[in-house]
Parts: C-alpha cells; structure tokens; sequence
C-alpha cells in the first residue's frame, strides 16, 4: 500500500488522461471518470440575498435547513438546521417511499420553524453522480456509498421529489430551483468566503472532487464563454481497470462486499465508509497467519464492518493514539500486547496514508489543469475541503497538503474548510437561480406583450379588410387611414415593351440611379446603376442651405456627408432635394457616356402620392426617415421636371411616377403573369395589388383592373390597433419623424424594428436586467439596430460568442446572458412584425379571391426589401402565417431580385408607346373634328380609359 513519489506522479498523469477523455463529446460514453457539468457558472459575486430552503442528503448525515442570506455587502449568512435519520430500509427501499420520507422530512422541518406559510425557493444538495442538463434537473447515473433504493437510478430526482411533495400540498409550497453535488456546494460555500477558491474536495463518506473548467473545453455543454463548475466523480477513478496495478487484496475483497461490486474502485481506497473495513480485512489476516494477539481469533473481527473510520482516526490520534488502539481492541474483544497495538495503529497509519496520497494525486492532476487552462507558470488557488475522514482524521490534512505540494511544486494551494457543511454554497447557488427565475419572468412578461394570439392575428387581418374597403369608397375615403391609392397601372407587361430608359429609385435603403435597356420578345433586360448618398441634411430639411453640387456617389462619402455651405445662397429645401437628385443623374450620364441624352425616365418614388395619371403625382405627406420641406402637396414629377429645367443641361422625358411596390410588382409581373400583389418589406412597409376596376369608385370605369398604392402603413392610425401596440410602439412612434403616423409600419418594418429593440433594452436595463443596469450612450442613440444587425443577431449558426461581439461592434458591452436575451428580444420582434405582414397579406389575398368568386386562389406576391431578403426568419413566418389566415389561398412569393427600377422601366416603355399611340390619335381626332389644339388636354381628360396608363392585356 506504500506509493512511491513516481507512482503517485503516474497515478496524476493518469487521472489528467481520464478527464480529458470525460470532458470529450466522443470519448465521454465509454469514460470512468464522468466529468459531469453542473450548470454552476460562477462563484458567488456577495449580491445574493434572500431565504431559501436546503437538504443535504448523500453524507454521513441528513440535514434540513433555512438559509438567510443577507443583504448586499454584507456577506452574512444565518442557518438553522435539523437532522434527520435515514435508515437502512428508507435508504435501500423503495425509491418513492425516499423521497416520501426527505418531503416528510421537509414537512417536518418547515412545522417546527414556522414556515409554512412562505413560499420558500430550495437548493437540493444530493451527493451522488447525477446528469445535469440544466441546474433545477438531474438524473441519477447509479448510487454509490451506503444508498440502494429501487427505481431511481435513470431517472430525474427534482422530479421525483418534486412528486413526493405534492402529498403535503397544503403545507409545502416550494421550488427546487437547484440541484448540486456536494463538492460543488463545498466548493461555494468556500467561495463565498475566498473568491480565489475554485475546486471543491470531499473526503467522507464516500470521496469526489469538482472544479471550474473553461466552457471551451466542456464539449458536451454549448456555448465557449467562461467557465463551469465541473463535478469529476473521481470516486469511479480505475473501475475500467486503470488502477489494477495498485490494488490489493485487501481492496478486491473489500469491493466484493461492497453494495456496489467493481463500482468506485478509487473512492474504495480512499473514503471513510471504506477505511475502516480496510484495517479490519487486514488485520484478519494477520491474526489468520499468527503474526496478531497470540493468534487467537475474535469474532468481533470477522465482522462487517466492526472497524469505523472514526476509530481508524481515534488510533491514529497523537499521544492517545495508542491508548485509544487498546480500548478499541478490547471492545472487539481481542487481547493486545504492546507490540499489537503499535502494529495495528501502523497498519492504520498505512491505511490512511495511502488515501491521503491518492487524493493528492488526482487533486493535483486538477490543479495543474486549473494552471494549464489559465496558461500561468504559477497557479495561485484555493481548495474547499469537506468531509468526516478530513475532518476528523488527525494526521489526514497535513498529509493531504504536503503531497499536493510535493506534486505540483507551481501551485500555491489554500486549503479551506467548509465550516457550515455544502448548504450554505447551495444556498448560493439557489439564491443565483432564483434571481435568473425572478428575472427570467420579468423579461418573458416584456416578450408577452410581443406574442400575438391567433385571435389578435385574424382581429388585425379583419380589421386590415374593412380598412381596405373603406379606401376604396368615394365617400370613406377622405377619412380612410389605409389611403388606398389609384396608381394609373392596369396590367403587366406582356413581354413586347423595348428601348433604352433612365430610372430613379428614392425612397429605401439606397437612392440609384438607372439605365435599362429592354429587348422585346426574349424579355432580356440589362441595367446598370449607381447608388447614391442622399445627405440626412438633404433627406430632413434640417441642414443649411447648400450647394447643390457634386451629386456624390455612395462609395465615396458616409450617408450623412456633411455638404458645403455656400453662403449667402438661398433656395428651398426641396429644392436642394431635386436638385441633388438631378446633380446625381448628371453625374450618372456622364459617368454611363450619355451625357446630353434625352431618355425616357421612369422615376420610382417610394411614397404615399396622390395620382391623377401615370406622369402625375403628388406627395401626400413624407414617411420613413425623409422630411424635406415645401415637397408635401407638391407634384413630385413637376418638381423633378423644375430642377432639370434650373440645371439647363440636358432634357428628359418624365414618363412615370411609381411606388416601389408597383415597381416590385412589375418586375416580378414581367416573369410571372400570376404576380398581382407588390410588397414591400424593407426600410418601410408597404403593399400593392390589382383590383377590379369596378370596386376603385374614385375612378370612372367598371372595366378591367388598376393596380391600388394601399400604403397600408398608415393602418391603425385611426387607433384601432392599440389593443395590440405596446409602450415600446409608443415610444418609438414619439421619437420619430412623424409621430401618430404610419403606426402599422412602425410596427413591421425594418427602419423600426431595431428601434423597438432598443426601447425594450433600455427598459429592461432600467430593470436592471440587463447589461448590469447600466444604461451607455450607446443605448441612447437613436437607429444603432440597423435591420442588417438584427438579421445578423437572429442567425441560428451563430454562436452566442458572435452575438456578443456584433453586440460589442454596436458599443453594446454584454455578457453571455445579456446576448441571449438581446436575441430573444430581437426574436420577439421581429416575429411580431412578420405575423402582422402575414395578416394584411391575408387580408388582401381573400379579399382577391372572394371578389373573384373563386373557391380557391392562386396568387404570386413579388417581394422586396431589405427586412424580407436580409432576416433570416422573417419570410419563413410571414408565409406561415398567410397560410394559416387565408387557407384558401395558395401564395406563391417571388423575390424581386432586380429591385422596382426594372418594373418602373417596364412601366415607362409602355407608357411612352401609350403615349405616342394616344397622340396620334388625338391628332387624327382633331383632323377629323377639327378641334383647336388648346383643347386636347380636355379633351384626353374626358375618357378615363385614355387617361388610364392601360398596358397591353388590361381590356
Ligand atoms: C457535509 C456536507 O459537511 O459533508 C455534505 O454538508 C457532504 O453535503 C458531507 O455530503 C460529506 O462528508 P460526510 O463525511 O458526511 O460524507
Ligand atoms: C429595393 C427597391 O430593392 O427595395 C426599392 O429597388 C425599394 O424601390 C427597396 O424601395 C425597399 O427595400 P429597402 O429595405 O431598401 O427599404
Ligand atoms: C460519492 C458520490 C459523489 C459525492 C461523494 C462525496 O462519490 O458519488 O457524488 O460527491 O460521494 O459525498
Ligand atoms: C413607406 C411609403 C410607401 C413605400 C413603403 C416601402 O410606407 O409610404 O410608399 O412603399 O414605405 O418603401
């Protein structure tokens, strides 16, 4: 039993091989060693405060208690315990008569101090290997030590026990939030005390250790962020034979009595329920062979048992020691001589030493992966240290500490003991898990309000029909919130449309300018385009006056470029507006080659306008991030036409205003004649189809159809979807540039949605559930969450790391939990924003198919937008979602993946033919009835259909 320093360094060198293969996802199965995470991810911080409950149920005793943990700072902590009994027939009988009898006991407990009435949170301390997937669950691998009952092993104990308290219903209202090893709340509890402590020791009854690892090296947990506490089961060290070689006799025999043969072979050589049967075994032998007590037997000494750790340790005791070995000997009924009792205390000496050298052994093996994890050439660390045989054994500790110290000569140890047994540590631990639980409900009760029932989701398609119906009536109209805007486009593009065309695309993410060219017959369209800057001085009207200048191009210059001031120059904002924008055509003609060429331009304006033809548009009122004066009321192409007029540089042909979803439409329309719905989701929220003409009452005809401008952003404007706006709604609504307006895109879209982000983390960190309750600037500043980081945040292939640091990028220092939350909340909202798209879609889509009396509709939506293409969730949901509330419509999405600049091209080549045609006639008209010249505007004007901009299969 005598170890060399060689072979304990072995024995080390051998323990650090068999927690790397426990911590591996692959080698892990087939492990002795089970390295089993704890879900314990930090040491106590001092903040934990509360009362809890505790049981302490694996060790020599059985112990309830209350643990107030006091106020911040202060560090203090009271308990009040009882003891319990357990009894052989409780602890090897049935397993649901155990834990019947730890609730009873529990019951008892809470009686006797007056409890029952609170609803206390408890820490189960259970000292035995159990598999961990979160903290508050654990399923027993197998009993070790004194325990046997039936039918526990293989399942959860939380649960288990969580049953047997159901019996006492009326007096035991409590949650097990946390189930901990015994080492682990050793290792707390010392923790608490010396933050430097990091690995948790019992030597008892039976004997364990546990210790924090780097998460990056704990395969079978996710996540490579800081640490967690790992429980070894050192105690099953050698039961796949590893330590065969040191074995004895003695412990083969030992073993084969034991409760659990072949099982924690290494905690057999070294814990006190072991000890003691290790001197008698041997001793027996000894009297066998005549070299004891004259030779004569006791029975006593064939007896199981009859030799305890505690008189192991009585007979080891320094002066008494030899006293103490005759008494006991006496007791067992044998006769001692002097020589005897000098041979069996040595025989316990060796005994003990040898326990006290394996657990320095595989304790150092742990600290030098403690100073190997930290890449340090000293580790300077503390050690909690429980358990009788440690506690009660007179030479043990200072043998323990001068072997480690032997073994790992790099590793100042502090070896502390746990006074107050594990509970205070799991008290720790619950008090941590508790306030995660308390925070936890705070934060899902933020995320409730983003939840929408399917009843709130069918309440805002509902609603979002009428709102439809009410824009198309002449006399609800004026009132309507949903404007519902006749855009002068009667059908797709049938393929013939031809000729090279200007576009300009204002209105989302980017400003481009275009040049298409359309090839009849083979639908081949080529564009080339140039993405402008638009100043935020230029977009708000809030900069000086400016010139006008260079038209600046994207790559070159930040979106807000600061522009020069030319003093003394004085023009209206929204003329620095067109201007700018016409500076950029000319940049872009000169930059394509064209520069002097009069082409067709169609101009896609991604904003509410009132539409008396195709070419004519009027700017109902500024949305999303745009507020350039003196351009609400005012026809957007008359003022584009004006500054090409002011610029005197070259002529074009304005031949259509269109919204982006139109564009949309139509560039999708172009490859599939089904596609008779545009939609938008993208910096802002917006929605077109084709309706029958018969149902458009603010435009003569019943014939045909005519693509509606729905602008369904202002949906809800009118209140009727406060039930479902939260505070965070509000708050974004009031900060922005049009406050009361466009409340359902505020809701939806991407320029908004990073705002509501932000408004609910600035609420929960004033709760101070997040980013330590500290509230930066960062937070503070408006637009950060651009609707590219929330796409990012939401990706399922990044790891939590990832998030953190695109948190970090934005300014945002977070932890680990603050970015699962971060996500969460972005999940939440964005959810939100894509069943609300998926009900409006629904909406129209039934709206469709009732009004074509069909039983079913088949209907292509052409989409666009950055909030669409970016999210990863988004499409996915929103197409849920529509199918979910219109059935009986089956939806087929189609990307736009040339942007609404080709569909307004498509729009422009057939208007200009529409155009030349109709002038034509006109003349012919003329000749015919030899009208004046003077009156051919009115005389256009008279037949809607003519002012209609018809495409070629629209009648
Ligand atoms: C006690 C702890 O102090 O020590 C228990 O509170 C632990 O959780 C026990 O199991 C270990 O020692 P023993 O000797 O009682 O098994
Ligand atoms: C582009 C279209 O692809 O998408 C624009 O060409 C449209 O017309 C835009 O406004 C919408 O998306 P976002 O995300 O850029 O606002
Ligand atoms: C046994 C148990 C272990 C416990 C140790 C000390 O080894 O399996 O979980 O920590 O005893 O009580
Ligand atoms: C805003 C505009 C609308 C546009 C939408 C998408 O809602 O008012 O015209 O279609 O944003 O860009």
């Amino acid at each position: 039993m005598r170890l060399s320093d060689e072979t304990l360094l072995d024995i080390m060198a051998r323990f650090q091989a068999e927690m790397q293969k426990g911590l591996g996802k692959d080698t892990n199965p087939t492990a002795s060693v089970k390295m089993l995470p704890t879900f314990v991810r930090a040491i106590p911080d001092g903040s934990e405060n509360g009362e809890f409950l505790s049981l302490d149920l694996g060790g020599s005793k059985f112990r309830v208690l209350k643990v107030q943990v006091s106020e911040e700072g202060k560090r203090n902590v009271q308990m009040e315990s009882q003891f319990y009994p357990t009894p052989n027939e409780i602890i090897r009988g049935n397993g649901t008569e155990l834990f019947e009898y730890v609730a009873d006991c529990l019951a008892d407990f809470m009686r006797t101090k007056e409890l029952m009435q609170k609803k206390l949170p408890l820490g189960l301390t259970f000292s035995f290997p159990c598999k961990q997937t979160k903290l508050e669950e654990g399923v027993l691998l197998s009993w070790t030590k004194k325990f046997k009952a039936r039918g526990v092993q293989g399942t959860d104990v939380v649960s288990s026990l969580t049953n047997a308290m159901r019996k006492h219903k009326q007096d035991l209202d409590v949650d097990i939030l946390a189930l901990v090893n015994d080492t682990v709340g050793t290792m707390m509890t010392c923790a608490y005390d010396d933050p430097y402590c990091e690995v948790g020791v019992i030597i008892g009854t039976g004997t364990n250790a546990c210790y924090m690892e780097d998460m990056s090296n704990i395969e079978l947990v996710e996540g490579d962020e800081g640490r967690m506490c790992i429980n070894t089961e050192w105690g099953a060290f050698g039961d796949d034979g590893a330590l065969e070689d040191i074995r004895t006799e003695f412990d083969r025999e030992l073993d084969l009595g034991s409760l659990n043969p072949g099982k924690q072979l290494f905690e057999k050589m070294i814990s006190g329920l072991y000890l003691g049967e290790l001197v008698r075994l041997i001793l027996l032998k000894m009297a066998k062979a005549g070299l004891l007590f004259g030779g004569e037997k006791s029975s006593a000494l064939h007896i199981k048992g009859k030799i305890e750790t505690r008189h192991v340790a009585a007979m080891e005791k320094y002066k008494e020691g030899l006293a103490n070995t005759r008494e006991i000997l006496t007791d067992l009924g044998l006769e001692a001589s002097e020589a005897d009792c000098v041979a069996v205390q040595h025989v316990c000496t060796v005994v003990s030493f040898r326990s006290a050298n394996l657990c320095a052994a595989a304790l150092a093996a742990i600290l030098t992966r403690l100073r190997e994890n930290k890449k340090l050439v000293r580790l300077r660390t503390t050690v909690g240290m429980d358990g009788t045989l440690y506690k009660i054994h007179p030479q043990y500790p200072k043998r323990l500490h001068k072997v480690v110290r032997k073994l790992v000569p790099n590793c100042d140890v502090r070896f502390l003991l746990s006074e107050s047994g594990s509970t205070k540590g799991a008290a720790m631990v619950t008090a941590v898990a508790s306030r995660v639980q308390a925070q936890r409900k705070q934060i899902d009760k933020v995320l409730a309000l983003f939840r929408l029932t399917r009843e709130q989701l069918v309440g805002v398609r509902d609603k979002m029909r009428v709102e439809l119906e009410y824009g198309l009536k002449r006399d609800t109209h004026p009132l309507a919130t949903v404007k519902m805007l006749p855009t002068y486009v009667c059908g797709m593009p049938d393929g013939t449309e031809k000729g090279k065309f200007l576009a300009l695309d204002l209105g989302g993410t980017n400003f481009r300018v275009l040049l298409v060219k359309i090839r009849s017959g083979r639908r081949s369209v080529r564009m080339y385009n140039k993405i402008f800057a638009i100043p935020l001085e230029i977009m708000q009207g809030t900069g000086e006056e400016v010139n006008a200048g260079q038209g600046v191009p994207r790559s070159e210059v930040p979106a807000c470029h600061p522009i020069q001031c030319r003093p003394g120059m004085t023009a209206a904002l929204s003329l620095q507006l067109f201007d700018h924008i016409v500076q950029c055509i000319a940049d872009f003609l000169d930059y394509m080659g064209l520069k002097g060429a009069q082409l067709p331009l169609g101009f896609t304006f991604s904003f509410p306008c009132r539409q008396a033809s195709i070419d004519k548009g009027t700017l109902i009122e500024w949305t999303k991030g745009f507020k350039a004066t003196d351009c609400e009321g005012e026809d957007v192409v008359d003022m584009l036409r004006e500054a090409i007029k002011r610029r005197n540089e070259f002529d074009l042909d304005i031949v259509a205003v269109v919204n982006d979803t139109v564009g949309t439409m139509m560039t999708c329309g172009y490859e599939d004649r089904n596609c008779e719905v545009g939609l938008i989701a993208g910096t802002g929220s917006n929605m077109c189809y084709m309706e029958e003409m018969r149902n458009i009452e603010l435009v003569e005809g019943d014939e045909g159809k005519m693509c509606i401008n729905t602008e369904w952003g202002g949906f809800g404007d009118n209140g009727c979807l406060d039930d479902i706006r939260t505070q965070y709604d509000k708050e974004v609504d009031e900060g922005s540039l049009n406050p009361g307006k466009q409340r359902y895109e505020k809701m939806t879209s991407g320029m908004y949605l990073g705002e509501i982000v932000r408004q609910i983390l600035i609420d929960l960190t004033k709760q101070g559930l997040l980013f330590r309750g500290q509230i930066s600037e960062r937070l503070r500043t408006r637009g950060i969450f651009e609707t590219k980081f929330l796409s990012q945040i939401e990706s399922d292939r990044l790891a939590l790391l990832q998030v953190r640091r695109i948190l970090q990028q934005l300014g945002l220092d977070s932890t680990c939990e603050d970015s699962i939350v971060v996500k969460e909340v972005c999940g939440a909202v964005s959810r939100r924003a894509a069943e609300l798209y998926g009900a409006g879609l629904a909406a129209i889509v039934e709206k469709r198919r009732e009004d074509q009396g069909f039983e079913h509709l088949k209907i292509t939506v052409g989409v666009d937008g950055t909030l669409y293409k970016l999210h990863p969730h988004f499409s996915r949901i929103l197409q849920e979602t529509v199918k979910e509330l219109a059935p009986r419509c089956d939806v087929t999405f189609m990307l736009s993946e040339d942007g609404s600049g080709k569909g307004a091209a498509l729009i422009t080549a057939v208007a200009k033919r529409l155009q030349q045609a109709r002038r034509e006639n006109v003349k012919r008209e003329q000749k015919l009835r030899s009208i004046q010249p003077q009156d051919e505007e009115a005389l256009i004007a008279r037949e809607p259909c003519r002012k209609l901009f018809m495409l070629k299969d629209s009648n």
